[in-house]
């Protein structure tokens, strides 16, 4: 049986630094939900195309328009989005492409456009920003922000998941608070080191500035503690996480070569070949976020 109320529930992996797993951990945690008979759609947000590419996708993420950034820029192309999903063994996946490095520059004017809409001192300057935008016209934004973009792609995607994860990039900006917009629902990859101490303070502030600006309320599904070793830094940085993130999970995955080896295969650990030890924890979190979001049965 599945859960009463209808739409995919969304979540937003991220964390600004670079490098703690957010790919990786994504593209598993979705493996990890196909493998529990799961619909997913993955969503790459990274105008780096890491997922993308390491989906197997090369050719998508150097294809010209339209693109994900055409649906996320252009209020009236939203549903091109349709043709732009790909099938993948395990999970249908939305690619990132070269151009979505202009996304910023243009959901900030989008952004500003809204801004000067909702304030009358600040009439006029609508147009103005709109002749230096590439897409984005001012007379089709509406609201006090621009930070629907994807929330409004992913309400044009006609077919139906259970699921939809998104991997963001590895920065705070416009493209990262669309990502957590449209999931209001966070997983925070970690690596156990001391740097990432700052960087969980950082994703915080920004969430509850975030939270603050459009007024909602985001989630934390639980923290992944990523390429953990046995040293005494590990363990001083699990017992923080573990202090900072009180009541909620805090996954540990450890450092294995064939979390690297699935990655270059194109997929997640669970249609590589070799099963390896940390299947266990994708599917503990799997099993999770079917708690959480109130999937009651496996169907699989
Ligand atoms: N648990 C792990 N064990 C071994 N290698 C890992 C593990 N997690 C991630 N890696 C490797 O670490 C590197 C960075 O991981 P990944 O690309 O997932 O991070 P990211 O946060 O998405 O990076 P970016 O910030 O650039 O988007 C990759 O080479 C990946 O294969
Ligand atoms: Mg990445």
């Amino acid at each position: 049986m599945e859960r009463d109320d209808s739409g995919a529930s969304r979540i937003c992996v991220t964390n600004a630094k670079g490098g703690t797993g957010k790919t990786t951990i994504a593209i598993n945690v979705a493996g990890a939900l196909n493998e529990r008979g799961r619909d997913v759609l993955f969503v790459d947000l990274d105008p780096q195309g890491n997922a993308t590419e390491g989906l197997g996708l090369v050719e998508e993420y150097d294809s010209g328009p339209p693109t994900l950034f055409d649906a996320l820029t252009d209020h009236s192309r939203r549903e091109v989005v349709n043709d732009l999903v790909v099938e993948h063994p395990e999970m249908d996946v939305l690619p990132s492409s070269i151009d979505l490095l202009q996304a910023e520059h243009e959901l900030t004017i989008a952004d500003l456009v809204a801004r000067s809409k909702s304030d009358p001192s600040l009439s006029g300057a609508a147009e103005a920003l709109g002749e230096l935008a590439i897409h984005v016209d001012p007379a089709a934004v509406t609201g006090t922000h621009a930070l629907d973009a994807l929330e409004q792609t992913l309400a044009a995607v006609e077919r139906e998941y259970d699921y939809v994860i998104v991997d963001s990039p590895p920065f705070y900006g416009k493209l990262t608070d669309t990502g957590i917009f449209a999931a209001r629902n966070v997983i925070v990859p970690a690596l156990t080191e001391a740097t990432s101490e700052r960087a969980i303070e950082l994703l915080i502030d920004q969430i509850a500035a975030l939270e603050g600006q459009v007024g909602i309320s985001v989630n934390t599904v639980g923290v992944v503690a990523n390429r953990v070793e046995n040293t005494g830094e590990d363990r001083t940085m699990l017992q923080w996480l573990n202090e900072v993130f009180d009541g909620f999970p805090v996954w540990e995955v450890r450092k294995r070569v064939a979390l690297q080896r699935a990655f270059s295969a194109g997929t997640s650990l669970f249609e590589y070949e070799d099963s390896v030890d940390m299947e266990d924890v994708f599917l503990e979190m799997a099993d999770e976020l079917d708690r959480q979001f109130g999937y009651t049965e496996v169907t699989a």
